[in-house]
């Protein structure tokens, strides 16, 4: 499994991310597409970005009844993107259903990740709105154990929290880590952040970068500063 650091493409329109992409005329980094672009543009623009050889996170973050997941997630694959994700919360049977959703008829399919918990989503907030009335690091323990048992590949967490994933769920179950930013660098409205190098001790698989990339002065310079201190 390869670590890699993936930027978070978190334009609106075609194109801006494409005019960002064009930046980068020797490497092609590994993108992730959220709700915000795929939305706004439809499958075109994965279609467009894929076709000029960028693997793709597709982060639509799916949560339904498991057949609806099933059908969903199969229509996504056939966009031939290398990672999807979906909400642990949708339970194992959905996971699982999922996970047919995108296996291709000679087995081989992309990565599959989980959400956990929201980042947004506070103690407090888990008890009185969701009334779950566990502490939050046990239930995203449990989340992240559900979707290793649904046959998923790895989740969504904090570099701080990539260490006790691993512990519970097994050193080859995947992380991939938003919310890392460079030691000199702004924080915007991440609040727990790690450097590159720190995210790589701390042993995560993937990390997610926007912003310190996509509103630096030099975004390619940025990225293979991410390159080299996360992956070496
Ligand atoms: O610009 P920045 O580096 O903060 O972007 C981080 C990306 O990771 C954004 O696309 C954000 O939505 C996503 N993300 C996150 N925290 C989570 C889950 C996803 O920052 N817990």
């Amino acid at each position: 499994m390869g670590k890699d650091v993936i930027i978070a493409c978190d334009f609106n329109s075609k194109n801006e991310v494409l005019n960002f992409l064009d930046k980068f005329t020797e490497e092609k980094p590994f993108v992730k597409i959220g709700m915000e672009l795929f939305y706004s543009e439809g499958p075109d623009i994965v279609k467009e970005i894929k076709k000029r050889g960028h693997k793709i996170f597709l982060d639509l973050k799916l949560c339904d009844i498991p057949n609806t997941v099933k059908k969903s997630m199969k229509v996504l694959t056939e966009l031939n993107v290398d990672m999807l994700n979906l909400h642990a919360f949708g339970t194992i049977a959905m996971m699982e259903a999922a996970i047919e959703g995108i296996t291709h008829e000679d087995g081989t399919r992309p990565i599959l990740i989980a959400v956990t918990l929201l980042t947004s989503t506070s103690e407090e907030r888990m008890k009185r709105d969701l009334l779950i009335n566990e502490m939050l690091p046990d239930v995203v323990l449990h989340y992240a154990n559900n979707a290793k048992i649904a046959g998923l590949d790895g989740v969504v967490c904090s570099p701080l929290e990539a260490g006790l994933v691993k512990e519970r769920c097994g050193k080859d179950f995947i992380t991939v880590t938003p919310g890392v930013r460079f030691a000199d660098g702004k924080l915007g409205d991440q609040v727990r952040v790690t450097t590159p190098q720190r995210a790589k001790e701390l042993g995560s698989d993937y990390i997610v970068v926007g912003r310190p990339i996509t509103e630096s002065e030099d975004p390619v310079e940025a990225y293979r500063r991410c390159v080299r201190e996360f992956i070496g």
